[in-house]
């Protein structure tokens, strides 16, 4: 093997499992804590990057879907079934083969992006789009999974919080210290749950001295718990995290007063201007909803929310190659030259 055994076997003795549980992994976690060294000097912070995009499936989902995958085997099910903006789905494909398992995963229809539907359906998934949002996506899942015989693995299973708090406890181990802040994107906010819970666990045991303040952020267009009040038509750009009516509203907000945090919005125009400094500035390329922790943190720093000298991680969730539509929309159409070495250096401005 290559060294790191896989979350379930990292953290073992954290996680609900026994030696009765199959172990159903693709070496998932172990993801790298990147310092930000622009970003850093910028805030006059210590900022570091959790780059969950290094995952397997290229998203956080992995952590949690070792988890849910390797319980669901263990209680003997033959087929799983999840609602997605695209990276759970994704995640849940690829899990799903590895246990031989059938994978339903319903999607709102036209608004995931396109690597995470071919993902999908390259781990053979059987895909359904549904003609409306992924609020409706999880109702709809939420009740199959009761009428017919397959496991629901939205992070509405327990097993799901258990996986991906690992993260923290990753964060704690390498830093020697829980940070004073911690940016995250939220959706439908099972990872803001899965990390306080996390980092919780870990201060009381003893393993750190304290929890950090937890710092969420949603898009504007779709921030519900912001607003206090479900979106029934909820908009944004980043349409991992396009979501109306998050399942863990409520374990979000006891995250946010718990920890002394907050939980924001970031317009599409911030979360747009971050994904490329974090591409340009730290050369992390990530997909448009991860660029919201980020956004958020420039957003709290101007609003003298993150005082000087702060240590801070910002959790950026999936890889930016899951959406590359934006990061080409940006960028200046490429010039052809001929096979011409003067041509090239003249276009390159080397000459
Ligand atoms: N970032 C990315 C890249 C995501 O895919 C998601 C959620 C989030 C952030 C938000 O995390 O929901 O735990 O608050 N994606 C889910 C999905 C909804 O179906 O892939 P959350």
């Amino acid at each position: 093997g290559s060294g790191w055994p896989g979350l379930i076997e990292a953290y073992r003795d954290r996680l609900p499992v026994t030696a009765a549980t199959p172990v159903i992994t693709l070496y998932e976690g172990g993801t790298p804590l990147v310092p930000a060294n622009r970003l850093s000097e910028r805030l006059d912070a210590e900022v570091y990057l959790k780059v969950e995009g290094a995952n397997p499936t290229g998203s956080f989902k992995d952590r949690g879907m070792t988890m849910a995958i390797s319980k669901a085997a263990e209680s003997g099910a033959k087929a799983v079934i999840c609602a997605s903006t695209g990276n759970t789905s994704a995640s849940a494909a690829a899990y799903a083969v590895r246990a031989g398992m059938v994978c339903a995963v319903l999607v709102p229809q036209g608004k995931i992006a396109l690597g995470k539907m071919a993902q999908a359906l390259v781990h053979g998934a059987k895909l359904l789009q549904v003609d409306g949002n992924f609020d409706d996506c999880l109702e709809l899942a939420r009740k199959l999974a009761v009428d017919y015989p397959v496991a629901l693995v939205n992070s509405v299973n327990p097993d799901r919080i258990e996986g991906q708090k690992t993260a923290a406890f990753e964060i704690c181990d390498v830093l020697g210290a829980a940070p004073d802040i911690h940016c995250i994107p939220v959706g439908n906010a099972g990872n803001i749950t899965a990390y306080w819970k996390g980092y919780t666990e870990y201060a009381r045991d003893g393993v750190v001295e304290k929890t950090p303040a937890m710092y969420g952020f949603q898009a504007a267009g779709a921030a519900p718990i912001v607003l206090g009040a479900p979106v029934l038509k909820p908009m944004t750009i980043a349409t991992a995290i396009r979501i109306g009516n998050p399942a863990s509203w409520t374990q979000a907000e006891q995250a946010r007063d718990e920890s002394h945090g907050l939980i924001d919005s970031v317009t599409d125009k911030q979360i747009l201007e971050a994904y490329r400094l974090l591409a340009r500035e730290e050369a992390v390329f990530v997909e448009p909803a991860s660029a919201a922790s980020v956004a958020g943190l420039l957003k709290a720093a101007a609003g003298g929310l993150v005082p000087s000298g702060s240590r801070v991680v910002c959790t950026v969730t999936g890889n930016g190659l899951k959406d590359p539509e934006w990061a080409i929309a940006g960028a200046p159409a490429p010039v052809t030259v001929p096979v011409d070495a003067g041509a090239a250096a003249a276009r390159l401005g080397l000459a």
